[in-house]
């Protein structure tokens, strides 16, 4: 009896905690398109994620300037690593940079399970990519206002 008791406190635990933003964490990299890959690839990509992120309760930002790719991903520290893993090991870009990862209050991008915008200034990811931490992050949100959302 005092078993089932125990039990029953420890998920009731388990499913307070499961919904509270404290356990968010967020992924910001800079990669660049593979040399022979075709833009065409990149609608294809997002078309393919969206469903997988959704899945997974993924948010998140992809930007292409025709170069490189920049691409925020927020959720559960366990899928966002899961994912950036595979991300990373996809042949379809090259030198992917983590520039920022961390804990997150609340989500950026609530409403995408994976949005997507280009941006036509090669530079603004070039800088970015410089970047590491507080500082990428800060430059990544800057540049959301010159960017078709
Ligand atoms: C720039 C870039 C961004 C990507 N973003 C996502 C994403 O947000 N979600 C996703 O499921 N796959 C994304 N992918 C595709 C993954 O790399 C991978 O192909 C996909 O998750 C399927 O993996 P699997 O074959 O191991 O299941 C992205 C690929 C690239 C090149």
């Amino acid at each position: 009896m005092s078993f089932h008791i125990a039990t029953s406190h420890a998920q009731l635990y388990i499913v307070r905690r499961m919904p509270t933003s404290s356990s968010l964490y967020e992924v910001l990299y800079v990669s660049t398109i593979a040399p022979e890959a075709p833009l065409s690839v990149v609608a294809d990509i997002v078309r393919k994620a969206r469903p997988g992120n959704q899945e997974r309760d993924i948010t998140g930002l992809l930007i292409f300037d025709g170069q490189r790719f920049c691409q925020q991903l927020e959720g559960s520290q366990k899928q966002v690593l899961s994912l950036v893993e595979r991300i990373r090991a996809d042949p379809r870009h090259t030198d992917v940079h983590v520039v920022h990862h961390g804990a997150l209050a609340t989500r950026r991008f609530r409403q995408f399970d994976l949005g997507y915008t280009s941006s036509d200034d090669g530079d603004l990811l070039a800088r970015l990519a410089q970047l590491d931490g507080q500082a990428a992050m800060a430059a990544f949100t800057a540049l959301l206002a010159h960017v078709d959302l």
